[in-house]
This record gives C-alpha cells, sequence and structure tokens, in this order.
C-alpha cells in the first residue's frame, strides 16, 4: 500500500508538472514580429503599416499599451503578433466601408471576418476609418 501510494504520489506529481510545463508553454508564446516604436507613431498607424489588426495589436501589447494607445513611446518595443496566433492579412477600413464588402473583397464570410476581429460588434456598426481588421480565411 506504501508502494502503491509513492507511486501514485509520483504520477500526481509528473502530471502536475506536465500541466504547468504546458500553462507556462502557453502564457510564454513567443513574439512573431517585433516592432520599434517611431516618432509621430499611434496604434492604427503601426497595424496599418504593420500588417497587424486593431484587435491583435492591443490584445497582444495590453500589458503595456493602454486601451485609448496614448502611452506609447519612440524606441518601445512591442510585440506585433504570437508565433500561431498571428494575423497578417488586413484591411484598412475606409470611409463608407461596410464589413459585407470588405469581407467578399478579402472572399471570405462576414461571419469569417467578425470572428477574426472580435472587437466588431455583430452588426459592424462600430467599424472607423483607419481601423485595421483581420481578413485571414480563418
Ligand atoms: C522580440 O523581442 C524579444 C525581447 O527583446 C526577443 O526576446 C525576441 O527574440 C524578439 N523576437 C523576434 C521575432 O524578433
Ligand atoms: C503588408 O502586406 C502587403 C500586402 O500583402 C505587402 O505588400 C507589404 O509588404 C506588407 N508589409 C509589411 C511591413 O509586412
Ligand atoms: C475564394 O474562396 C473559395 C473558398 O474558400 C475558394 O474556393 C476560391 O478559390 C477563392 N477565390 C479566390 C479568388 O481566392
Amino acid at each position: 500500500m506504501a508502494k502503491f501510494t509513492s507511486f501514485t504520489n509520483m504520477v500526481l506529481v509528473a502530471l502536475t508538472m506536465g500541466v504547468l510545463q504546458v500553462a507556462n508553454g502557453q502564457a510564454a508564446a513567443a513574439c512573431a514580429r517585433n516592432y520599434t516604436v517611431q516618432p509621430g507613431d499611434f496604434c492604427d498607424k503601426i497595424s496599418a503599416s504593420q500588417n497587424v489588426s486593431t484587435y491583435q495589436l492591443a490584445t497582444v501589447n495590453s500589458a503595456i499599451i493602454n486601451p485609448d494607445c496614448s502611452n506609447l513611446f519612440v524606441d518601445e518595443v512591442i510585440c506585433l503578433g504570437l508565433v500561431g496566433q498571428d494575423c497578417d492579412q488586413v484591411h484598412v477600413v475606409a470611409s463608407g466601408d461596410a464589413c459585407s464588402v470588405i469581407a467578399a473583397q478579402a472572399n471570405i464570410t462576414t461571419a469569417v471576418l467578425l470572428a477574426n476581429n472580435p472587437n466588431v460588434n455583430t452588426g459592424c456598426a462600430n467599424i472607423y476609418p483607419g481601423e485595421v481588421l483581420c481578413v485571414a480565411p480563418a
């Protein structure tokens, strides 16, 4: 019984370590693309020039860039996308754009466009000129 218990404990320890390693691996997802902030930059300008969606830029940098993106500073290094979750196919919203048209131009459904950009509401009523949307097929 003592033997069984210690074996069980070993299995539990091994399982726990494995789970922790998986958790750490996810938390520490590597940056696929870095970018150094230039004078005159603002978030959507960086997004448009570097092919990264407004949502992805904000989400990946949520720990260092505030929601209204007013705390960027020159020479700050930010991450544009995480390995395995990096959308670099984008559309910059123009005045008068509609999600259905943007999606059709990118040969994706509106549902995929909305799934790619969780910051856009269901009716697509909150997109704005200069916003950068991910138009990848998945
Ligand atoms: C991005 O910058 C970090 C921190 O300086 C570095 O560890 C990482 O290798 C860089 N990644 C790329 C893809 O340049
Ligand atoms: C952004 O995407 C366009 C179109 O695919 C490409 O021509 C351009 O080189 C890309 N720019 C960067 C910085 O990746
Ligand atoms: C558009 O997407 C469909 C389905 O994914 C694909 O079969 C078709 O070849 C695509 N057309 C273009 C022009 O990319």
